[in-house]
């Protein structure tokens, strides 16, 4: 005996299938984001640019948030711009941080054994990396160069540079690309703290 149900259950399944609506468990068939067909993506600098910076997640700590239903979501208005000038850090036990990192609610500003750093502005503003040239901004993300200056301070965790010292030259030209080309925010990020000094 099947079940009452079983048999309209089937009947609404294949009429799903027949009208192309089952939605396909193939990735590669899946959009790449919610924003640009796939087509675009591997064409346009651009938005291969987008693309990149939206799946390496530059903006899980280079944006500020908003409180969402389930915690803090980028900031439309104000996305890659970095950790907000003027914002007051809450205070924390200084005994946590000798066996923990904090992070800032928003993910802007850490701290750790290496003191509190802040996420740089990387929008198109010239407070973020608008007059910056691609060179400089490649010796940052690759080589790990404050300011992209060459010899100078190297970036602090959690940028996690060393792990981009795998991407490639067309990736970071996509990368510098998509950035320039942002809604200009201005906003100049505090320098870090050293440790033991807050
Ligand atoms: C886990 C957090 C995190 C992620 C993910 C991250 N960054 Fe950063 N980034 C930081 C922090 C913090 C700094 C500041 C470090 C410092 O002051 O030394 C920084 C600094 C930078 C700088 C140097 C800015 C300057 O003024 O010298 C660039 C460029 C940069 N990030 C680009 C990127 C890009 C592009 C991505 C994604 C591909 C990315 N970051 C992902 C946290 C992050």
């Amino acid at each position: 005996m099947h079940h009452p149900l079983f048999l309209p259950l089937l009947l609404a399944l294949l009429l799903l299938g027949a009208c192309g609506q089952v939605p396909s468990t193939d990735p590669a068939e899946a959009p790449a984001t919610g924003n640009a067909p796939e087509a675009e993506i591997l064409e346009d600098v651009q938005e291969r640019g987008r693309y990149l910076v939206t799946v390496l997640g530059c903006g899980d700590c280079h944006s500020p948030k908003v409180m969402g239903p389930q915690g803090p979501v980028p900031d439309p208005d104000r996305l890659l711009s970095g950790h907000p000038a003027g914002s007051q850090l809450p205070p924390y036990d200084a005994t946590t941080t000798t066996g923990w990192v904090l992070f800032a609610m928003d993910q802007t500003a850490t701290v750790g054994p290496w003191g509190t750093s802040f996420a740089a502005n990387l929008t198109s503003d010239a407070t973020g990396i608008g007059l910056w040239t691609e060179e400089m901004f490649d010796k940052a993300l690759r080589g790990g160069w404050y300011k992209g200056i060459e010899g100078g301070r190297r970036l602090l965790p959690p940028m996690p540079w060393q792990g981009y010292t795998s991407l490639t030259d067309a990736d970071v030209h996509a990368i510098y690309t998509y950035l320039v080309s942002t809604a200009a925010v201005e906003n100049v990020v505090p320098p870090p703290i050293p440790p033991g000094t807050n």
